[in-house]
């Protein structure tokens, strides 16, 4: 699995008059996105969901920590490098739309690809447009679009470079129901098929819900990732970043747990083991043997390639 973005250890501090007025964004944040996964991030106001995508796309500098995009580490790239890597390997999609208010919407879909020295723009515009629903509206000036329809545009040219990572910020906060559905479903087409890797602020539980995974961010910490349960489309259980998981009802009551216990887990022997760590009872062990070539991730306890350091499930770190 490649990957397309890792964050290690990020901390954003918005500086204040003095000490006391500094505000701490982001506060140690792991995150790992691979081609082809779509991860979706909610958190309430103020949480630090916008910083936190516009330091992951290089838009501002975090305070400390790195950040990996396709084998370069941005955080040591200068300004115009920078520059240039975002214009060539990252599309973003703002609550504030970026459009150039002088010129048409085909020709603010051109401009990201004139600048990167691109041919075939014509083909490419139109071709981005339609994709978006917005055809007929090519020659319009952004002040003659909806909000809806500017939405659409700035993401008609988020990708008109052909990114490998899409970055977002509620990109489909001003589009109706169906609208956003049908834009959902271009992205993710791209996300499936062009392994396009998608990393989307939403307040929309709907659109959450249909990412691979499901970054929860608090205080400027990344709290707790849902993860979708394998053997079901529809069930998602919690994991948090201390290790925590929710046992699903039904397999407590298989092994006799009426209540809620904590679990310790240990990979020892070829079998993942769950101890219970407040009730006398035997740990529950998995069916499947565990691969010597494997290891189990101690935030998600799912197994793992034994030479990963980020988990390939939930982008914790291994340990
Ligand atoms: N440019 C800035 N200067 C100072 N503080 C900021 C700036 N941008 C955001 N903040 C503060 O950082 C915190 C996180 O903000 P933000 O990332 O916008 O959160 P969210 O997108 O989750 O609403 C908030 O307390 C906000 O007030
Ligand atoms: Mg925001």
């Amino acid at each position: 699995m490649t990957i397309a973005l890792a964050a290690h250890d990020v901390f954003k501090i918005y500086e204040g008059k003095d000490q006391r007025t500094d505000v701490v964004a982001l506060r140690g944040v792991n995150v790992e996105l691979h081609a082809g996964e779509f991860v979706s991030i909610i958190g309430p106001s103020g949480s630090g969901k916008t910083t936190l995508i516009s330091v992951l796309g290089g838009l501002i500098r975090p305070t400390a920590g790195t950040i990996f995009i396709r084998g370069t580490t941005i955080t040591s790239l200068q300004t115009n490098q920078l520059v240039q890597f975002r214009r060539e390997h990252i599309g973003f999609v703002f609550q504030i739309s970026n459009l150039v208010p002088m010129l048409t919407l085909q020709e603010n879909v051109m401009l990201p690809m004139k600048v990167a020295g691109k041919k075939g723009l014509k083909k490419r515009t139109q071709e981005l447009l339609s994709a978006v629903g917005l055809k007929e509206r090519r020659k319009h000036k952004p002040a003659q679009l909806s909000g809806g329809e500017l939405q659409r545009a700035a993401i008609a040219c988020a990708l008109a470079n052909d990114p490998e990572i899409l970055l977002g910020d509620e990109i489909t906060g001003e589009l109706d129901t169906t609208t956003s559905q049908e834009v959902m479903d271009y992205l993710k087409d791209l996300n499936k098929e062009r392994g396009l890797a998608m990393l989307v602020v939403t307040h929309n539980e709907q659109i959450a819900n249909q990412a691979d995974r499901i970054l929860r961010i608090k205080d400027g910490s990344v709290l707790t990732q849902r993860l979708r349960d394998e053997t079901s489309t529809e069930e998602l259980y919690e994991i948090s970043v201390k290790g925590r998981i929710t046992i699903p009802e039904e397999l407590r009551r298989q092994v006799g747990l009426e209540r809620l216990v904590e679990f310790r887990t240990s990979s020892k022997g070829d079998h993942l083991k769950l101890y219970p760590s407040s009730v006398k009872s035997p740990p529950i062990v998995t069916k499947e043997p565990i691969k010597a070539s494997e290891k189990i991730c101690p935030v998600c306890s799912r197994t793992v390639p034994q030479q990963i350091i980020y988990c390939i499930h939930c982008g914790n770190k291994i340990n």
